[in-house]
């Protein structure tokens, strides 16, 4: 009979411990462990710390992140948006923020920006179940400021991890705060936009939120732009370019 060592099956409960904890469950004896070091039959030693397996479905990254209390906009929110769409979308558009229609409904771009985003996916000739749609934040902002840095810190590792989870060919930057997220730069969005950038091997296109064209309706020139940013994306997933007929 295989006979486990005394450190790793420490190591084991440990890391099943913190799974249990990170999907939101209370009065795990993880401190007690952690002070005795779980192991009187040998001397301390200085170990990697362990973190608990990276999830690899975007269900089992979901339920990791549980009911999440891990900033403060826990105690505003109704619902945690965790995103929405195919798991194996060839293309991902991420916001910034769920907004008070998302949070009602804890889905992503369900208000009237959201209609902004459908109109533009189906003039991609795309439906919204082909593509993956999610945001920086997963939770509400008040009043729908914008995020603070430490809640971009303690969020954005779980956007992370579902594009790693997806690995989507082309990823489409909705903004400045997720541009500015993903591609770690300070530029505005205005620089960013209308060409690729690279995110870990993914080619990034940043391009207008769609409440920026709702706040510059009178500006058609911006809708054009997001437009011809989105052509390029269509050119680099190989997929037809629909006619798009310009209104006057
Ligand atoms: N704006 C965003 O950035 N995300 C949403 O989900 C809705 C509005």
């Amino acid at each position: 009979m295989n006979r486990l060592h005394p450190q790793s099956m420490y190591a084991s409960v440990r890391e099943y411990l913190q799974g249990l904890e990170e999907s939101g469950i209370d009065g795990l004896p993880l401190e007690e462990l952690q002070q005795t070091g779980g192991r009187p039959w040998e001397p301390e030693q200085p170990q990697e710390p362990l973190q608990p397996a990276a999830p690899r479905s975007l269900d089992g990254l979901r339920q990791m992140i549980g009911d999440c209390q891990r900033c403060d906009l826990a105690q505003s929110r109704t619902n945690l948006v965790f995103g929405a769409g195919h798991e194996r979308a060839r293309l991902v558009f991420v916001g910034e923020a769920p907004g008070a229609d998302e949070d009602r409904q804890g889905q992503p771009f369900v208000g009237e920006a959201g209609q902004v985003l459908t109109r533009l996916i189906e003039a991609m000739g795309l439906k919204r179940p082909q593509v993956y749609i999610c945001n920086v934040l997963k939770c509400r902002p008040p009043a729908n400021r914008n995020p603070h840095k430490d809640e971009i810190n303690t969020c954005s590792p779980f956007l992370v991890q579902q594009l790693q989870i997806i690995k989507p060919e082309v990823i489409v930057a909705l903004g400045t705060f997720a541009t500015q997220t993903l591609l770690e730069s300070k530029e505005p969005i205005s620089r960013m936009r209308g060409q690729f950038h690279n995110w870990h091997g993914i080619p990034v296109m940043p391009t207008f939120h769609p409440s920026f064209l709702l706040r510059n309706k009178e500006n058609k020139q911006h809708y054009w732009d997001v437009w011809s940013d989105m052509e390029q994306v269509l050119r680099r997933l190989k997929l037809p370019i629909p006619e798009k007929k310009k209104r006057a």
